[in-house]
């Protein structure tokens, strides 16, 4: 799964097909590899050129901005201006940064090797943006920049109004190394080409050197061997008659390359005898399908919002829609982030605050196969590869309904420079058939009642595609104030080569370390984590965290028919200990974050609840390396107090790091949580056990959690909504059995 790398295959690959050949033919030096492509994972002025044009689709829907007569469809975003505290910073913003930094003494020496690994927004304190009201003048914008430099790693942080850079480096972590740039990633896939013993092997495995894929592998860490180096694993594939070059793994090839000279270090190959599996049946695209052995299983099928869609994006990034609004952004890290959510109150009419922030904060994705080629495959997306910086666009007829708007990112290449993602995140109001609530009276009352609501939502989406493997987020508002919390798995598996084309030929006690799915292919078993930062604010910042255990009674003897019943027990987690959950089918509890300082009217207080599900638990030793860097999955719900230096779960700086910044560090300290602004962790986990159906590519897989009101509401804070009725829908009648 997650090798590594952010080609946009599906869609790029066969569209710059004669862009591609251009720039090969003149540039006779560079071998054919699909690195190239990464020039349009970032910000190459060719892949927007007329020959390729992403489909950016004009907004269908009606996007008020406070601007008059400009849609949100300004590609270039030359002219963005920031206009509420939490915007991320803006293409002009990134510029000054830029050159601020550039002019500061430790970038003095400009014959020594920079990179930016990344600059973002530094957040202002929180009060201050609670405080913010639209009209009043911004905080003063700030940028956090982690440079490299003289081959030190900086945490800077530069005041973008008067251009003072000021050094932060006791934010450095003892161990670890900062989110890789693109071009790291780029220039790792092309550094074992320079290397004339991995040429040969590659030739003599039967592969072309024209024909050979490399991906970017992160190390993870494994003892004093591969400390004081940033190191990365490349391995091989062979592009020969697939564009799935995944399933064509040149097996047991790994080439181990220093990151900051991309010299090769060290090249095993534990392979040799390994076939590369058939190119036959791998490909996905549509466009080799043979027409009359296409599957056309369903007729065309579409939302029809006849009176345009109910929600409008202010400003940019402010988002309301029906009884939410929230502001939205796209970020290199994390991929989505979504900010000051809050839900209007049906009684009152206020607009009530639910969560602060929330975003994907790590994943970790451990592979179960201990051998030379595999052991090391223990990813961490976020901050090794930048979930966002690997979201693509997004595709506006398929990955959202026709319906979507789509909002695009602004990120930084490695020499600073601004780019644009479009369409990363796409935002679309949802009408599966769900029923938001019903009651039908049977005939023994008497009454003829008939009362349904239709459920609609409104989904946010981005998918990040880590190299083979596709993460799809959503995050899914409801009226009834329900926030849903989803991610689907899909995408390529990463295949390991085998000699063996069928499981009789396989010795009894073989340990594969996964399944056949095809001639020479096993798909590895491997874990998915991906945890959620979640900072909670029901009704203000100072909230519990409450375990409502479900616990069962014995009735005394005589004292009822029944022998047992089940009783609710509210237990107060007073400090970070108390809320480390591990999940217990036999000893369940509903976990509630309320605020102690709010009640109802009768006297309940107000709160959301974590709905768990997609519950997987790590079961690696916890002194096994790659269990402690990922310690953030220990358990699935952590709460810790609210801390601006406490954002991501692996830590600051995740790749190669030991464990020592880590939440499950951080929870350790035990600080008390009760009656405190707290933030809730929240790991969805996924066991993969890859089976044929998942060959040559997957069919999605999903999980989701809930945040869900929990005596927010003084009663269903949807029970006024009105029923459809037909005068008020479109043309649309079943014609199937007419
Ligand atoms: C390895 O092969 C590539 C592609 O043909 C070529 O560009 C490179 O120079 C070769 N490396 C060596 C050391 O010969
Ligand atoms: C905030 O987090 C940082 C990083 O974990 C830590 O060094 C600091 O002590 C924390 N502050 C408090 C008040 O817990």
């Amino acid at each position: 799964m997650e090798g590594r790398r952010f080609f946009r295959f599906s869609l790029i690959l066969f569209s710059v097909a004669l862009v591609l050949f251009f720039v090969w033919a003149n540039l006779p030096h560079a071998p054919p590899h699909p690195a190239v492509l990464l020039d349009c994972a970032s910000d190459a002025s060719w892949c927007f050129s007329s020959t390729y044009r992403p489909r950016k689709q004009p907004p269908r829907t009606v996007i008020t901005n406070s601007r008059p007569g400009k849609t949100a469809d300004r590609s270039d975003h030359a002219s963005d201006t920031p206009r509420h505290p939490l915007d991320p910073l803006t293409v002009q913003e990134i510029n000054r940064v830029r050159t601020s930094i550039l002019t500061h003494n430790l970038f003095a020496d400009s014959s020594a090797p920079y990179a930016l690994h990344s600059i973002s927004l530094d957040e202002p304190d929180k009060a201050l943006v609670l405080r913010w009201r639209k009209g009043n003048p911004l905080p003063p914008r700030r940028a956090s920049v982690v440079a490299r430099v003289s081959g030190r790693f900086r945490v800077l942080t530069v005041d973008i109004g008067s251009g003072v850079v000021e050094v932060v480096d006791d934010e450095v972590p003892a161990s670890g190394y900062p989110t890789m740039t693109i071009e790291d990633m780029k220039s790792a896939s092309w550094a074992p080409f320079s290397d004339a013993k991995f040429n040969s092997t590659v030739e003599g495995r039967g592969v072309k050197l024209s024909d050979t894929a490399c991906l970017p592998l992160s190390t993870g860490w494994y003892g004093a061997a591969e400390e004081g180096m940033r190191l990365i694993k490349v391995q091989c594939f062979s592009t020969e008659g697939t564009a799935n070059f995944y399933m064509r793994p040149i097996e047991g090839l790994t080439v181990l390359v220093d990151l900051d000279t991309m010299r090769v270090v060290d090249f095993v190959d534990k392979g040799p005898t390994i076939p590369i599996p058939k190119a036959a049946n791998t490909d996905y695209r549509f466009s080799l399908v043979d027409v009359n052995q296409q599957l056309n299983l369903i007729n065309p099928i579409s939302i029809e919002q006849p009176k345009g869609p109910s929600f409008v994006v202010e400003d940019g990034h402010t988002v309301k829609w029906a009884n939410w609004e929230f502001h939205l952004k796209a970020d290199a890290r994390a991929g989505v982030v979504v900010s000051q959510a809050r839900v209007r109150d049906p009684e009152t009419g206020e607009m009530r605050p639910v969560m602060y922030k929330g975003f994907t904060s790590e994943l970790f994705v451990p592979y179960m196969d201990p051998t030379d080629a595999w052991y090391f495959k223990t990813y961490m997306d976020a901050g090794e590869y930048g979930f966002g910086l690997q979201a693509m666009p997004l595709d506006p007829l398929n990955d959202c309904p026709r319906n979507a708007y789509f909002m695009d990112g602004v990120f930084t290449a490695a020499d600073g420079t601004p780019y644009v993602r479009s369409n990363m995140i796409c935002i679309y109001e949802s009408y599966a058939g769900d029923i938001g609530w019903r009651h039908m009276e049977s005939p023994i009352t008497g009454m003829e009642i008939r009362e349904a609501r239709p459920k609609v939502t409104l989904v946010v989406r981005m998918a990040a595609s880590v190299a083979n493997y596709d993460y799809i987020v959503d995050w899914e508002f409801q009226t009834d104030g329900l926030i849903r919390l989803k991610v689907g798995l899909s995408g390529i598996l990463m295949i390991k080569g085998t000699p063996y084309s069928n499981l009789n030929d396989v010795p009894g006690q073989e340990d594969l370390h996964g399944t056949i799915l095809s001639e020479n292919v096993i798909g590895v078993i491997h874990d998915h984590y991906v945890t959620f930062y979640l900072d909670m604010d029901i009704d203000g910042s100072d909230n519990s965290f409450i375990k409502v255990g479900m616990k069962k009674e014995q009735t005394s003897p005589g004292e009822s028919p029944r022998r047992s019943y089940l009783k609710a027990v509210r237990n107060v987690a007073r400090t970070e200990k108390e809320a480390q959950v591990k999940l217990k089918v036999y000893d369940p509890s509903e976990f509630h974050v309320i605020n102690p300082n709010k009640k109802t009217r009768v006297g309940n207080p107000v709160g959301y609840k974590i709905v768990p599900a997609g519950t997987a638990a790590s079961l690696l030793d916890l002194d096994d390396p790659p269990q402690k860097r990922g310690a953030f999955t220990n358990n699935q719900i952590w709460v810790t107090p609210y801390n601006r230096s406490e954002q991501w779960a692996g830590g600051l700086f995740v790749y190669q790091s030991q464990g020592e910044d880590t939440l499950a560090v951080w929870s350790e300290r035990d600080r008390p949580i009760e009656n405190k602004d707290i933030v809730v962790w929240y790991t969805l986990g996924f066991h993969h056990i890859p089976c044929q159906e998942d060959f040559p590519i997957m069919p999605t897989v999903s999980a989701s959690f809930d945040l869900k009101p929990v005596n927010f509401f003084e009663s269903n804070p949807i029970l006024r909504i009105p029923p459809n009725f037909e005068k008020d829908l479109p043309v649309c009648k079943p014609a199937a059995s007419a």
